[in-house]
């Protein structure tokens, strides 16, 4: 069927933006369909009012010919419409199969039927290759984990649409590799897929067409097979990106004195940890998932505990033991997590920009609000905000857009060592291309960065040295006239004996 589901003249306003304007089209049953378009295109809004998150202000979809409004998210699955989430929400101290459960816990007369539970629960986890128990805390499981038990949940109401928005920004490659699989399953089984990535290569293996909006206009519907990426970024951003993901100015550092020193560092998922950071280069670190880049990271930040090991800032040992340590001494590390570690829902773009450099706005005693209010124009300019506006609640910005804010408010701080955890996770081709340049042209003012990143074109693109890591060792250095897409990756897998 041509016209499954239709999407007719669909208006969305939210006080002072228009999230969606006038968006016509429509899905194939049985299709992996893709809406794509940079941070704010209004992609998360427009499935949001598909499933009755909340009411479109105009417009009508239609499925199979018939109008379906929903009014909430639980009448759009009865319909057989569900949807796995942008962000994961889920209570630390339930069991995964409580999570499972929620709201509609199985067994007669109103008793929880515990066994059965944890039964249905099993089946789904060993369809989606889970290696964790349906009695698991939830507070104890990876993002990537907790993703899989969203996909479960989507799964178990037996959908015929199934909505994705975003699923593998924080998936292992294995569980990329488990969800594609999964996905292909549906597909078969005849079953309509939604699909929201900024990961082109992604869109281009598992969709059949995708649909591009682009300031919540509708831009066109393209048919995979008949395109090329070039086409499709083009539609999505209206301008031609070139120089993506490539180091443009000269690498300032060789001859100078590191900037910071790791020795021997080890912890819980890392040891013998050692490297040198130099002023003014950008250092890339590569590994798979659950290699421990991020551990390390997090210890020199003081994040985490070490076991035992030193580092050096400057020539100084410093040991810090809390993240407000590490500010003092001018590190700063934009987590990977940023959503989960970062936004303060009652705060303001300006507000939450100035969390981490909250001394640079006092003037004698007081906040000097205007201050605040520059920075955050200025570092909001810098990250390609939308809308830029200093007033504006984080918490009502699009996913990706909110990601952006806490970028800018460690570029608020003026560090001298920047670690950035996979800066572009969520992060639109436009804007990913802003932040290359922006990570230049700190390095160019002397600011040593870490670029933590599992992507190889970005890790290959914009490093000038990289480190690989393996089961929570430096496996590997390589300059970069030694880069290669097959060494790389050599050093990430157990050597041939
Ligand atoms: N609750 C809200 N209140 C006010 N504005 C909102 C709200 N939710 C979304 N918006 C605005 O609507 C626009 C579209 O947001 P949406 O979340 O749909 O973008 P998106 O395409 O999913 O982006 P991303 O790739 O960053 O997730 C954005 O400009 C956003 O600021
Ligand atoms: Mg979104």
């Amino acid at each position: 069927m041509d016209k499954f589901i239709e999407f007719e003249h669909i208006v969305k306003t939210f006080p002072g933006q228009k999230a969606l304007d006038d968006v016509s089209f429509s899905i194939r049953k049985g299709e992996i369909h893709a809406i794509i378009g940079e941070n704010g295109a209004g992609k998360s809004t427009l499935l949001n009012i598909l499933h009755g998150v909340f009411p479109a202000t105009s417009g009508e979809i239609r499925i199979e010919g018939k109008p379906a409004k929903f009014s909430n998210i639980a009448d759009a699955i009865d319909f057989g419409i569900a949807k796995v989430h942008q962000e994961i929400v889920s209570i630390p101290d339930m069991t995964v199969a409580e999570n499972m459960f929620m709201g509609k816990e199985p067994g007669r007369f109103g008793i929880i039927d515990k066994q059965k539970m944890n039964a249905d629960t099993a089946e789904l986890l060993k369809r989606l290759n889970c290696d964790f128990r349906p009695t698991d805390r939830m507070g104890d499981l990876s993002a990537g984990q907790k993703q899989m038990i969203a996909i479960a949940k989507a799964l178990e109401v037996n959908a015929q649409v199934i909505s994705f928005d975003e699923p593998t920004a924080s998936l292992s490659d294995k569980e990329v590799e488990t969800l594609f699989g999964i996905m292909h399953e549906l597909k078969n089984a005849g079953i309509t897929i939604l699909y929201i990535s900024h990961k082109m290569n992604e869109i281009f293996r598992m969709c059949d067409r995708s649909t591009v909006l682009r300031d919540g206009k509708f831009i066109r519907t393209i048919e995979m097979d008949k395109t090329t990426r070039d086409e499709v970024v083009q539609a999505m951003v209206g301008r031609d990106i070139s120089l993506f993901a490539k180091r443009t100015m000269p690498c300032q550092k060789r001859g100078s004195t590191p900037v910071l020193q790791v020795k021997n560092l080890s912890g819980g998922m890392f040891k013998n940890v050692s490297f040198d950071l130099y002023p003014g280069e950008i250092l890339g670190f590569f590994g798979l998932v659950g290699a421990g880049r991020t551990e390390v990271m997090r210890a020199i930040f003081g994040a985490d505990p070490r076991t035992s090991g030193q580092v050096f800032l400057n020539g100084k040992e410093i040991h810090c033991k809390l993240p407000n340590d590490a500010i003092k001494q001018g590190i700063a590390l934009i987590s990977e997590n940023r959503k989960e570690e970062g936004i303060m829902p009652n705060f303001n773009n300006m507000d939450n920009m100035a969390l981490a450099s909250m001394e640079k706005y006092m003037s004698g005693f007081v906040i000097n609000s205007a201050k605040k209010n520059a920075n955050a124009k200025d570092k909001g300019t810098q990250v390609g905000l939308k809308p830029n506006d200093p007033e504006f609640m984080t918490v009502s910005l699009s996913g990706g857009n909110a990601q952006k804010v806490i970028l800018a408010r460690w570029m608020s701080t003026d560090a001298s060592v920047m670690i950035f955890d996979e800066p572009t996770k969520g992060i639109d081709i436009g804007a990913k291309s802003e932040i290359y340049l922006l990570m230049e042209k700190m390095a160019e003012k002397g600011i040593a960065i870490i670029m933590v990143s599992s992507e190889l074109t970005e890790i290959m693109g914009m490093s000038d040295r990289i480190l690989v890591m393996r089961e929570g060792e430096i496996s590997g250095e390589l300059m970069k006239e030694e880069f290669s897409e097959e060494r790389i990756l050599n050093y990430t897998v157990e050597e041939d004996v």
